[in-house]
This record gives C-alpha cells, structure tokens and sequence, in this order.
C-alpha cells in the first residue's frame, strides 16, 4: 500500500475523523423526522429507496452475489453543465493547489520512507474559501447537487448521505493513482483482493464516493488520466471495462469497499499540438460520503475543528527548516510502530505541515515547520497543534501516547540543532525554547 493511493486527503483535512461510531442511522426525508426507519416519499418507494442498514447489507452481500455490483457503481453523463463549470473552472484560483505527499511502504524493508508523489494536488473548501468566495459558492451549489445525485443513484433515502470530505483534484504530468478502496487499506491474497484488518485506514466509515471530470483533455492539454475501476480477482489489474472516458461534467460514482477497487491512469502531455506548450492539468471533483451526521464536513463560519496549540518553539536562522522537518518525519516514521504496530500514521501536508493521526483516531497533531517568509514577523517557528472533530475529546490513550512521542520529538530536535549551532546566544535560546515545551506536556512516561 502506497500513502500517496490513499485517497487524498489525509493529507489534506486538517481533523480528524473519528473511529466507528456506530450510532443508529435515522433516515429522514425531509430533515425534521428522526426515526430509525425510512420515511420516504411516495414517489420514493416507487423506486425502491432503501436506508443506511439495508444498504449496508445489499454492498456486503457482493460477496455472495456478484450480480449486484452493477447497483454499487455507475457513471452519469452532464451531470453540471459544461457553461457552469467552464465558468467555475475559471473563478478557480490557480495557485493554491496544495501538493499532496506522503510515506510510501518500503517494498525490499518492510519499514515506510519519505516520499513525495508525483503530479498530484488539491484544494479543498477550506482554502477555495479564503481565496475564492466565487468559486467557493458555485462549488457549494455543485456538491449538494453531486450528492443528491449520487445518493438517487445508489437508491438511498433522501438526505441519507452525508459529505465528509469534499476536493478539486489536480493531476500533472505523471499524476495516477494505483488501485485502492476508500475505506479499508487492501492486499491481494492469490491475487483476490482483501481488506487487511490489522491496518487501520483513517475513514472507515466512508461509504460511497464521486469523482466529476471538471476539463476535458482538449481544454486541459492532456492525455490519459482516466479513472478505472480495477479487477478485484485479478492483481487489481486495469479493467477495460471499466475505464471511464473523460468528458468534463460526467461523474462516476461508487460504493467505498474493496467491491470497487478503482484508480486513475496517468496524465500524459498531449504535446502541445504545435501550439504553446502549457502544462497539462486533469481536475476533478472528489467527494466522499458517509451515513453519520456527525462526521459531516463543515462549512460554517465559525470553526468548531479548530486546533489547540500544544507548544510553538522559536528556531534561530541558522536552522535550515526543510531538512528539518525531514529529519523528525523520518523520527517519527520510525516510531509508527511503538506502542503496537500501526499506532502513528503521519502524512505530510502541502510542503512544511506533518500530519500524525493516532491508530484510534480520537485526535491527530499537527507540526507545522514555518520559514520567515511565511510569516509576517521574521523568525521560523515549529507549531505543534492537536486537532480533533467537532464535539469530540481525545481519548486517554492518545494523550498519554502523544506526550511520550512529543517528548522524543523534543529530544531529537534538540539532538539535531546541537550539531547545528554554533552560537552560544543561540544555543541558549533554544535550550529554553526546548524546555519551556517540555513544560507543557504531561510528564514522561517511565519508559
Ligand atoms: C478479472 O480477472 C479474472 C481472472 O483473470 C477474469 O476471469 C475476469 O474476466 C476479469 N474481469 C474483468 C471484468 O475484466
């Protein structure tokens, strides 16, 4: 398993996404009945409409019963209109596509090393709103549209489906995604594909996603780039079949388990045609979706994912802040497996912000290794912030377990700037800067 075929976005929400809540579904049509069973419409029951368990039960039963596949996937052409998203297309801003990155698995050690994928960003609600109020409300109009739509066509009550995430993807030269599910972390046993029970994948609870084409290859100067769904019994070998053609507004969507294992093939260049050669750029709208309201993704003002910060520690200019970040990643990678296997997931986000999710997912930290030049003040700075979901309190064991790794992470930086400073002023300064964090977390574990 590649981090980087995860879809996004680990990478890229800064909450987490709570473990498993299991809480009854209630499957109201019209937003004001609470009931456990499906209050559908007249016009509903004509078409079959079926609630959250009864759905559950129809994709579990894949496995019995292959014939039902075709009722968990399809694809929908002109779902928007080509005029609304030319026009949202535009409003888009073009340089706050964060690049995703992540650790891939060390195929010849077992162990993770850093890497950074090729070709592929994105840009979620959060950051289209600071910079595109434009866009940000053409792209709320779409999502609610691309859900209903995906929620009729998978048979679901109305207002059943829920979006936890939702982004514009941006592929570039080179960027794909291998064959993978969106809520378990996969291998292939006899090349039949299985969900591996012993890794945890950080959403669980997703149920279903969509992915809408938003530019064609003419318009986007490519090639390639199209999403698949791949051969569960066979290595996830492409399916031909199953290789959607690209026509901006077309959607596919698609059940989230190993039933429908799917990718993307390459974006190619398509050469230029002669013409000025631009780089080519597949975008696309992902979203994911879940049954529980309240993994639903904000979109309020106020924020209730706000972090709290943990410790911020000043570092002097002599530290150079990339190699920095580089080194407590490669820290902290080698931690994942303490206390138990799969305990820490970390994740890099856009190119300075480590992202370390704990295996229960009550809560994640954040360290965001900032340059003076992002900042209006000059100094570079580490900002450590714990984040958790609305409404939810980090459990016990996260807290103990993130102080005794906050604690080795303060030993190693204060083991990677002594090799680095030469300069007693500075030297002092970060001794005090080291200790006045310590200070705030929890006392050290006996170890
Ligand atoms: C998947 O692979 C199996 C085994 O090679 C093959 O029999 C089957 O036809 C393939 N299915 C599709 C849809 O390509």
């Amino acid at each position: 398993m590649k981090w980087r075929d995860l879809p996004k976005i680990l990478l890229l929400i800064p909450t987490v996404l709570s473990a498993a809540s299991s809480s009854r579904q209630e499957c109201d049509n019209d937003g004001t009945t609470a009931d456990t069973t499906c209050k559908i419409t007249e016009k509903a029951k004509q078409t079959d409409y079926m609630d959250p368990s009864k759905f559950k039960k129809l994709v579990l039963s894949f496995e019995e019963d292959e014939s039902i596949l075709p009722q968990l996937r399809g694809t929908i052409d002109n779902v928007i209109s080509k005029a609304d998203i030319t026009a949202f297309i535009s409003a888009l801003p073009k340089v706050e596509f964060v690049k995703a990155s992540g650790y891939d698995d060390d195929i010849n050690s077992n162990g993770r090393v850093y890497a950074a994928p090729e070709g592929y960003a994105a840009i979620g609600l959060k950051e289209l709103k600071t910079s595109s109020s434009e866009a940000y409300n053409k792209l709320l109009q779409m999502r609610e549209h691309v859900r209903s739509t995906t929620e009729k066509a998978l048979h679901l009550c109305p207002g059943s489906l829920y979006i936890d995430f939702t982004t514009i993807s941006q592929k570039t030269e080179g960027g794909a995604h291998t064959p993978h599910a969106d809520n378990c972390i996969h291998y292939f046993d006899d090349g039949v594909v299985t969900c591996d029970p012993a890794r945890v994948h950080p959403y669980p609870n997703r149920v279903a996603a969509s992915i809408m084409y938003l530019n064609d290859p003419g318009n986007g100067n490519y090639e390639g780039g199209q999403f698949y769904f791949a051969n569960r019994t066979n290595h996830g070998e492409v399916e031909a079949l199953g290789t959607v053609n690209i026509d901006a507004g077309k959607m596919i969507y698609f059940t989230s388990g190993i039933e429908n294992l799917h990718g993307a093939l390459p974006v190619l260049s398509s050469g230029g045609g002669g013409r000025e050669i631009v780089e080519p750029r597949r975008l696309a709208l992902a979203m994911w979706y879940v049954f529980d309201p309240s993994l639903k993704e904000s979109v309020d003002d106020s924020d209730p994912n706000d972090p709290t910060e943990i410790f911020t520690l000043l570092l002097p200019e002599s530290v150079e802040v990339t190699s920095l970040l580089q080194y407590i990643g490669t820290y902290i990678v080698s931690l994942q497996r303490k206390p138990t296997i799969g305990a820490w997931t970390v994740s890099k986000y856009g190119h300075s912000i480590l992202h370390i999710l704990f295996k229960d997912h009550s809560a994640m930290f954040s360290m965001n290794f900032m340059d003076p030049h992002q900042l209006t003040d000059v100094s570079s700075r580490i900002v450590v912030e714990r984040h958790t979901d609305v409404n939810k309190r980090p459990s016990l064991q996260y807290m103990l377990q993130e102080s005794v790794l906050l604690h080795g992470v303060l030993d190693e930086l204060s083991k990677f700037m002594s090799d680095r400073l030469f300069d007693e002023n500075e030297r002092v300064s970060v001794n005090d800067g080291l200790e006045a964090a310590r200070k705030k977390l929890p006392g050290r574990q006996a170890s």
